[in-house]
């Protein structure tokens, strides 16, 4: 069986789409374990309903990030598994631990990358005056949001979008493109060659949700 670690820090609702198509049959994989580096993180709970092993390692207790990262590394590693989600994990990674799950841990991120890295995505594409904003699952790599992008899906800007209404549509988005790129990697149908994603064989150019049959 194809298995999955997933690192969360929040709500894991992109944790819960991906559940949720596990249970309906839609990817063939399990969650072996959720990991959150915060204690109060509600999407431990989601976890525990599902009956996923999961754990918290707070990140406050480690004297430097490369201790918390090493940590993090020995509970991944002994689930080992195919692949790595990360959900909403507020945490900057230490290159040793990317290199590490190099080319098996993905990420998803509230723009359409290259547009807009890091943080307040919704706001910098309001404020840019932009027609369309979205969502991209990207593979990780030590440079920040900047991996091998998979699938990325488009919402057009409304002009009564505020943050928050955009944030919400985006959000829906999020639960529809990451469960199909987990489907689509446990199935085997993605490949990352020379930093090229192969989809059934073919290069994808442009990794947009409506590109995927
Ligand atoms: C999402 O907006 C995701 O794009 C970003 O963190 C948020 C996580 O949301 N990386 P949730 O915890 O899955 O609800």
């Amino acid at each position: 069986m194809y298995k999955i670690v997933v690192l969360i820090s929040g709500g894991g609702s992109n944790l819960q789409a991906i559940i949720d198509e596990i249970q309906a049959g839609n990817i063939t994989a399990e969650i072996s374990a959720v990991i959150s580096n915060r204690a109060d993180a509600f999407g431990l709970e989601r976890a525990e309903k599902a009956g996923i092993d999961n754990h918290v390692l707070d990140h406050t207790a480690f004297s430097s990030r490369e201790s918390f990262d090493q940590s993090l590394s020995q509970i991944i590693d002994s689930y080992e598994p195919d692949l790595v989600v990360l959900a909403g994990f507020m945490r900057i990674l230490s290159d040793d631990f990317v290199e590490h799950f190099k080319g098996k841990m993905i990420n998803i991120h509230p723009s359409l990358l290259p547009k807009y890295k890091g943080l307040n995505t919704h706001k910098r594409a309001l404020e840019s005056g932009d027609k369309q904003h979205g969502a991209s699952v990207h593979y990780v790599i030590p440079e920040l949001d900047a991996g091998t992008i998979i699938i990325q899906g488009i919402v057009p800007i409304k002009e009564s979008d505020t943050s928050d209404s955009l944030q919400q549509r985006v959000h829906k988005v999020e639960h529809q493109i990451y469960p199909l790129a987990v489907q689509y990697l446990a199935e085997g149908n993605l490949h990352l060659e020379n930093d090229k994603l192969l989809y059934k064989g073919d290069v994808l150019d442009t990794p947009f949700i409506e590109n995927l049959k």
